[in-house]
């Protein structure tokens, strides 16, 4: 007991160090540098999976092999590609075999913030989350996680590099070290230091275009995009963690609601795996944050995305169906239907409202969404290539 004791309070020590640590202190991959986390605040690590440089190299190996799938052909990187800003550029993801899921594969940039994972949040944090692809039908598709022991127990190099990192092997080596390192990668993609930032938090006035200023003043303004994409004193995530509907995809199944939910909670009473019935089935997909709660009032309901690097990150929505920044300007200052005049929702979030903005206006604001990438992905423009 008195041993347990002092192991509790070892690690709680351990805790304290690591959640208490400033930005720079925390392992970052080498090639980031302190102002890529400018806007940004400190990364959050959690106490039992503290980073390491081993740690993170391991999980970036494990993120990029596609030996972890059915066929050979599917990594994480496929549908999180770091030249995409780490998404797949596609409005639904496409996994083994070319099939495809019912969604759009969100950035990882900056996902260490997140305060769940996934468009609906079903999974608490990264270490849940990165176990739910590998055995999802239409992602990697293995049939359990297994297949993905057999390989790291077995090769080499994982072997070698699990011992060193986790002190363990054979039977001891589980799934979830193998998250825990791919978490751990995964905390070290960050992204800030945006012309945003330089404006706000740093005060250089000449950081944004006269247009990208008037678009400021209306997404904090008459958009009242703010009350949802967050921005705080000191750093700005651009996303409140919650969950709103805005009417996206919902029109798909506002007929079928009352049968849809009741063979969904049936289904799911079965035992049958939230991840595979939202990713396979395109009507289960839509009904957003109820699959997790059973509440009826969130229907359709999606996690608020953070809109750092947003310009890079299109197609837009849970169900990748707005292509450009401007569809989705047209859609909010509708009062939230893609096409003017068609029905409202039901479910539809008290925030969304028709805006009356008008089109110069809506261009100012994707202009603004423009000045949210990061330096780091920033592609020149012809004019600067040329300076
Ligand atoms: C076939 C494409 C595909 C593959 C492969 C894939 N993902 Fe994803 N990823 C997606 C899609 C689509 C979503 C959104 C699904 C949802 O919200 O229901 C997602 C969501 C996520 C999220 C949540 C992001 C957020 O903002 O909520 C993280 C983190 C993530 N994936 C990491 C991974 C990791 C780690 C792997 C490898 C183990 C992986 N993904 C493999 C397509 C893919
Ligand atoms: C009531 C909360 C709320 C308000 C207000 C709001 N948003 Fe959103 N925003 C969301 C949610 C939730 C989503 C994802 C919805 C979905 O996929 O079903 C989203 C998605 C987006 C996206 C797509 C991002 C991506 O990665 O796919 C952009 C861009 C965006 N919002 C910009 C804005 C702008 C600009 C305004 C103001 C005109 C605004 N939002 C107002 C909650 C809100």
């Amino acid at each position: 007991m008195r041993f347990l004791l002092l192991t509790l309070a070892l690690s709680a020590l351990f805790a304290y160090q690591q959640v208490g640590a400033e930005p720079d202190a925390v392992y970052l991959s080498s090639d980031s540098d302190e102002n890529n986390l400018f806007g940004l605040p400190p990364v959050p690590i959690p106490a039992n999976n503290p980073q390491t440089p081993a740690k993170i190299a391991l999980g970036d190996k494990l993120f990029h092999d596609k030996r972890f799938s059915v066929d050979g052909t599917v990594s994480c990187a496929n549908c999180h590609n770091e030249k995409l800003a780490f998404t797949d550029g596609l409005p639904v993801s496409v996994g083994h075999h070319g099939l495809t899921g019912t969604r759009n594969a969100p950035t990882v940039l900056n996902v260490a913030y997140n305060p769940s994972q996934f468009w609906d949040g079903r999974e608490p944090d990264l270490e849940g989350q990165a176990k739910q692809p590998l055995i999802n039908p239409v992602e990697h598709g293995l049939t359990d996680h297994k297949q993905v022991l057999e390989i790291v127990r077995t090769d080499p190099d994982y072997l070698a590099t699990f011992q060193s990192v986790f002190e363990v092997s054979g039977k001891r080596l589980s799934i979830d070290h193998v998250a825990q390192a791919i978490a751990s990668f995964e905390r070290t993609l960050v992204a800030g230091n945006s012309p945003f930032d330089r404006y706000y938090f740093k005060d250089q006035s000449n950081a944004l275009t006269e247009a990208q200023i008037r678009g400021f003043g209306l997404f904090v303004g008459q958009g009242r995009c703010i009350s949802c994409h967050t921005i705080e004193q000191d750093h700005s995530l651009f996303t409140d963690g919650r969950f709103h509907n805005i009417g996206i995809g919902i029109n798909r199944i506002q007929q079928d609601i009352p049968a849809l939910t009741q063979a969904f909670l049936e289904a799911k009473n079965k035992a049958r795996e939230v991840d595979v019935m939202v990713l396979t089935d395109k009507k289960s997909s839509e009904l957003g944050r109820f699959a997790v709660t059973d509440d009826l009032s969130q229907i359709g309901a999606f996690k608020t995305p953070t809109l750092r690097n947003v310009e890079l990150t299109g197609p837009y929505m849970h169900d990748g169906s707005l292509k450009t920044l401007k569809e989705v300007m047209v859609h909010y200052n509708n009062g939230g239907v893609t096409n003017a005049g068609e029905p409202v929702n039901d479910f539809l979030s008290g925030g969304i409202r028709p805006l009356n903005l008008t089109d110069p206006q809506l261009d100012d604001l994707v202009d603004f969404m423009k000045a949210l990438t990061s330096s780091k992905f920033a592609v020149p423009t012809p004019t600067q290539a040329a300076n």
